[in-house]
């Protein structure tokens, strides 16, 4: 097995807030990124879920590079065509009716909480344990990890954990004191836990029994990763904030939330804002992306092509000793080892292949949509001579 790498020089100026790999980004084209060595990497895990129509898709670069030369900033005190069309097409293919725009997911995440603070009158947020919902501290706070929080106390008030996929927690924790729930319909970062069917409509149900706000998290899950335009969609729901982010500008920063017009009242004029939310250049980037997500259709080809790849990992990998589990949903895909994964993700990298963890224990697997078959292949391959 390889060893960890020392960081690069490259990081010694940094805080090291990562374990950096060993590999320099160099250049990225669809699914393969060239490092710094000259070394071609397989690229399964597109920037953690963002680059999902591939890296320079010509497309959002052309896009971007035509805002370049018409101006980058003006302000929200202006109209932007860019947000009025991202906004149209977010609304069309969701159950909300308003956007907001951010510029990451954590900051999605804490515009949804004080809206559904504000909206509400009541303070408690409900989370569950195991998921990750940002690092800023609304959205830390409604982070069920202690890990997340360690050293940063004390937490912001009003915060409760419960177990996911636990119906009987959910429904003693929901009362006429929730502002709302805070939901991934997989979770991501907490190791690639998909949601139950029971127990996501029965979050839905208990939100609407205690007139609290139902946010769906879909800045990991959302945008077509799962099969559908947001994970939720699978199971009829209809949450009243959606927050997006990761692949809303294919690698250009930029996020969202989605509601429903009845919130309209509770984000009046001074209640929020963001001085780069919607900047002219994510919004280029950002209707870009969803116009040839939809107009390509690629959205349509993922369950498949992930219900494929779920089989040839599983027929591939479920027999090796190392392997407890292979789980996901259209092209999120977790492999769970009985034992850590750092050493297999830098031995992948030794193969050409990139991948990441999610928590200690699996393999995470976030290929572009666009991903052709034949690079999957030669994936599953790399994992099985490294798990072998
Ligand atoms: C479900 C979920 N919510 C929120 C975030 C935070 O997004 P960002 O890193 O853009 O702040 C992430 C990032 O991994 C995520 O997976």
């Amino acid at each position: 097995m390889t060893p960890q790498l020392e960081p690069t020089k490259l990081s010694e100026q940094l805080f090291p807030v990562y374990k950096r790999w060993n590999i320099t980004f160099q250049e990225a084209s669809g699914s393969l990124i060239t490092g710094g060595d000259g070394k071609e990497y397989i690229d399964l895990m597109a920037g953690i879920g963002v680059t999902n129509l591939g890296h320079c898709h010509p497309a959002v670069t052309k896009a971007v590079e035509q805002q370049l030369y018409k101006g980058w900033h003006g302000s929200n005190f202006f109209q932007y065509e860019g947000q009025a069309n991202t906004a149209e097409l977010l609304t069309k293919h969701s159950c909300g009716d308003l956007v907001v725009f951010v510029n990451s997911g954590t900051e999605a995440n804490e515009a949804a909480i004080k809206l559904a603070r504000k909206h509400t009158g009541r303070q408690k947020i409900i989370s569950f344990v195991q998921s990750f919902h940002g690092r800023t501290f609304g959205s830390m706070a409604a982070t069920g990890q202690d890990s997340i929080h360690q050293g940063f106390g004390p937490m912001l008030e009003g915060f409760e954990y419960i177990p996911y996929n636990d119906v009987n927690a959910l429904e003693k924790a929901v009362d006429d004191d929730t502002a709302a729930v805070i939901l991934e319909v997989v979770q991501g970062e907490g190791g690639i836990i998909p949601g139950e069917e029971a127990f996501l409509q029965a979050v839905e149900k208990a939100v609407k029994r205690a007139g609290a706000l139902l946010i769906c998290d879909e800045i990991q899950t959302g945008l077509g990763r799962t099969g559908a335009f947001f994970a939720h969609q699978h199971y009829g729901l209809q949450p009243d904030l959606i927050t997006t982010a990761k692949g809303l500008g294919n690698g250009f920063p930029t996020g969202g939330v989605i509601g429903k017009a009845f919130l309209k009242d509770a984000f009046g004029p001074g209640s929020h804002g963001s001085t780069f939310g919607g900047n002219p250049l994510a919004m280029a980037a950002a209707e870009a992306t969803l116009s040839t997500l939809i107009e390509e259709k690629w959205i349509d080809a993922v369950a498949s092509k992930g219900d494929a790849l779920l089989a040839e990992l599983k027929e591939t990998l479920q027999p090796l000793a190392v392997v407890k589990d292979i789980r996901g949903k259209g092209l999120m895909i977790g492999i769970e080892l009985t034992e850590p994964v750092a050493d297999y993700i830098v031995a992948l990298q030794d193969k050409g292949v990139l991948a990441i963890g999610a928590g200690p224990n699996v393999i995470r697997l976030l290929p572009a949509l666009t991903i052709e078959w034949e690079l999957l292949m030669k994936g599953v391959n790399a994992l099985k001579e490294v798990l072998s």
